[in-house]
């Protein structure tokens, strides 16, 4: 198979501003976790096409607003995450429940304003919807139903997202790569021998067995550490009887740039995929283990939690390594790439990216 994208999409700026407008606004995207916004005034802020996005637990409801106040253009919530109620960090104008300005200080020295003029004000709304515990915001209100748009793989992603338990780490990096390439790595398990020849390769992950749907992918592989053997075994029983429980280990990417995994059902990782410019992207990968009724947590656990931590790191240090190569070395070449049975999934993938960037999706 050839590869479908051409060499300089990974890295032309040009590129870059259509993917904005042509992909990344046109999707569902991930968010965080309803872990994040479970407490009024809890909020998250990101970029979604370069469009500075908060999410918050406003009253109860999870609202998505843009991040920027409507007096003079501040960005109102400047954290990656917290808990603030919705008030501009400049002149103090607070915002509603439904972005709108309820409280202006010194309001006498403005013109009155009219019930209209303040909802011209409203901050610019946008959709929320959740599959279990994930939560997605569109940019776009004739967006498909998020439950269409996850196709097959929604109810797993469902179970997976009910299931989880502690979020053991939060691992945040840039990485100089165009966001492609970090997806693409995700895909394939071709490179797995060589770039993790000391973690993930001695797991000995294996086969084809791919399932695709619309624009999104899975794979699911034996792995040789059985879930009911040997050192496991202890693990595997402490997180018995879960909601998700699975024999060996589970990919999915939600299109385009959300990869969610798990080994047993026993450990998580959700990996956020976020452009920054063609050369440069936001990596973050989320661990969790499964929830579990039993406390307090045991030494073995704590220890495999660890090694857990550890081995999730390393194995994306690793993959960040070779990224990099790959956006240098992009820039030099004149070929298209070529594509193998085990990479099958990078080939759907990049077939559904220019589905979207020709307007065909
Ligand atoms: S810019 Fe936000 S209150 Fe003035
Ligand atoms: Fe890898």
């Amino acid at each position: 198979m050839n590869s479908n994208i051409p060499a300089f999409h990974y890295f032309d700026n040009e590129i870059f501003s259509q993917e904005s407008d042509k992909l990344f606004k046109r999707i569902w995207h991930f968010a965080g976790f309803k872990s994040d916004f479970l407490n009024d005034n809890d909020f998250v802020t990101l970029k979604i096409a370069n469009t500075p996005i908060v999410v918050q637990n406003v009253r109860g409801n999870v609202k998505s607003f843009l991040n920027v106040c409507s007096h003079r253009f501040s960005i109102i919530q400047q954290d990656k995450s917290g808990n603030r109620p919705m008030v501009c960090p400049y002149h103090g104008w607070a915002y509603d429940k439904d972005g709108i300005p309820s409280g202006i200080p010194k309001k006498p020295l403005f013109k009155k304003f009219t019930k209209d003029e303040l909802c011209e004000m409203k901050l610019k709304e946008f959709k929320v919807s959740f599959c279990g515990d994930l939560c997605f915001v569109s940019l776009i209100d004739d967006v498909e139903p998020l439950q269409d748009f996850l196709g097959v793989f929604y109810e797993e992603l469902e179970t997976m997202s009910l299931s989880l338990g502690n979020r053991i780490d939060v691992n945040s990096m840039e990485i100089e790569a165009n966001w492609k390439v970090i997806v693409e790595n995700t895909l394939e398990s071709y490179h797995v021998g060589l770039i993790h020849s000391e973690t993930l390769a001695k797991l000995e992950p294996s086969g084809l067995d791919f399932c695709f749907d619309k624009s999104n992918s899975s794979w699911t592989s034996n792995l040789n550490i059985a879930k009911d053997k040997g050192g496991y075994k202890k693990i595997d029983k402490y997180f018995s009887p879960r909601e998700y429980d699975i024999e060996g280990y589970k990919h999915i990417l939600v299109f385009p740039n959300l990869l969610v995994s798990s080994t047993h059902g026993v450990s998580f990782n959700y990996s956020l995929v976020e452009p920054i410019n063609p050369d440069v992207t936001k990596f973050t990968s989320y661990v969790f283990t499964a929830a579990t009724d039993s406390i307090p947590t045991p030494i073995i656990i704590k220890a495999f939690e660890e090694s857990l931590i550890n081995f999730n790191r390393q194995v994306f240090e690793e993959d960040k390594a070779v990224c990099q190569l790959v956006q240098q070395g992009a820039k030099h070449t004149h070929l298209s790439g070529k594509l193998s049975d085990e990479e099958e999934r990078v080939h759907h993938f990049q077939k559904t990216y220019l589905g979207y960037l020709n307007n065909e999706s």
